[in-house]
């Protein structure tokens, strides 16, 4: 059976992309593709999010990759034995796998009632020995932002850096806002934010592996650069050593295709299609979404079955879906269409 996916993160990734992505199959970055143009592509994607001239950073494998070379840099800044990370515990898994990597001490924070960190629990974590606070635009189960202003606020008053975890939101609320949606800041526009990750390869419509890493201080790279490495002049601050070019060429590409407009259409797309679902999901009386969505990610749960019932009837009915321990995590990629969802809005009525 065809599975129509309405769980993942990544996106079918664009012809443009894709092409792009095709085109350098098999090139190595930085030897047959000038390392230049992965600054170029870093400056693209960081023309979203408000970063200063003084950036830098590298397209990488994904938002895990991303995480970890944020976190290494924050550790390599302030180097406490076992220093602590302070996070959401609503972070991706990568934040805690970064942690144990590293050697650092995870100090993971509860969330509130609206599924965002709880900022006085996670100002309380902080201690002299916190060498990093994380906190995440789009988280991975609900795609909520959390409150980046005040948490960079004291994170900079505590002159600790702050790691902003938008690997999902990045390519979402940066339109959202364009778009006149009311959100929160969560980009370098906010003082004390110190690194970004953004994933090109879901909502940039760009094929994975590519991720993105960005720092406003572009000297946070330095203390993780190889030093001395004649023979292979490409090393670079990443974890990776050989490095496709791919990735970097499909970001360049689809940035210079689409732009700001072309993003903003596709995320305006998208938000409409939630929209719908959203309102077409009230007509159900024993499934429910866990909350308003905030982009185009929905949760929603069975007051009948548990969530991996129901995960495994929206397979049986051709619905690739994610489980999360109290629900279904659904998001309204750009491959979908409102023929798609009213199809699911039947087959939800179905066990209601
Ligand atoms: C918020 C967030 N950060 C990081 C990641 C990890 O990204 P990747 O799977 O590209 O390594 C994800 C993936 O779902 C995510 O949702």
């Amino acid at each position: 059976m065809h599975i129509k996916q309405l769980g993942t993160m990544t996106a079918v990734p664009h012809h443009i992309a894709r092409n792009a992505f095709q085109m350098h199959a098999g090139q190595e970055l930085g030897i047959h593709v000038p390392l230049e143009m992965e600054q170029k592509a870093v400056r693209l994607v960081g023309g979203f999010l408000n970063t200063p001239q003084t950036a830098g950073g590298h397209i990488v494998s994904g938002g895990t990759e991303a995480n970890i070379i944020a976190l290494w840099a924050a550790r390599e800044r302030k180097k406490i034995p076992g220093g602590e990370v302070v996070f959401p515990i609503t972070s991706h898994y990568s934040i805690l796998r970064a942690c144990r990597l590293l050697g650092l001490t995870p100090r993971p924070v509860s969330a509130g009632f609206d599924y965002t960190v709880d900022v006085e629990k996670l100002k309380n974590a902080i201690t002299e020995n916190t060498v990093a606070v994380v906190a995440t635009a789009g988280t991975t189960s609900l795609g909520v932002i959390d409150d980046i202003p005040r948490i960079a606020e004291f994170a900079l008053a505590a002159g600790i850096p702050l790691h902003v975890d938008a690997a999902y939101g990045g390519f979402v609320f940066p339109f959202m806002k364009k778009l006149g949606y009311d959100l929160l800041d969560f980009d370098f526009s906010v003082d004390g934010v110190t690194s970004i990750t953004i994933d090109p390869h879901k909502m940039g419509l760009v094929p994975p592996p590519t991720g993105c890493i960005i720092f406003r201080d572009c000297t946070m790279l330095d203390s993780l650069r190889p030093e001395n490495v004649l023979y292979y002049p490409a090393a670079s601050s990443v974890i990776a050593g050989t490095r496709p070019a791919s990735p970097t060429m499909a970001t360049l590409a689809v940035i210079e295709y689409l732009g700001e407009n072309g993003y903003k259409e596709i995320v305006k797309t998208c938000l409409e299609l939630t929209n719908y679902f959203y309102d077409r999901l009230k007509e159900l009386k024993t499934i429910k979404a866990v909350m308003k969505p905030v982009c185009n990610i929905i949760g929603i749960r069975s007051e009948k079955l548990d969530t991996h019932s129901l995960k495994d009837y929206l397979e049986t009915c051709g619905w690739g879906v994610f489980e999360f321990s109290e629900w279904i995590r659904i998001i309204i990629m750009p491959h979908l269409t409102q023929g798609d969802l009213v199809k699911l809005i039947m087959d939800l009525k179905k066990i209601d």
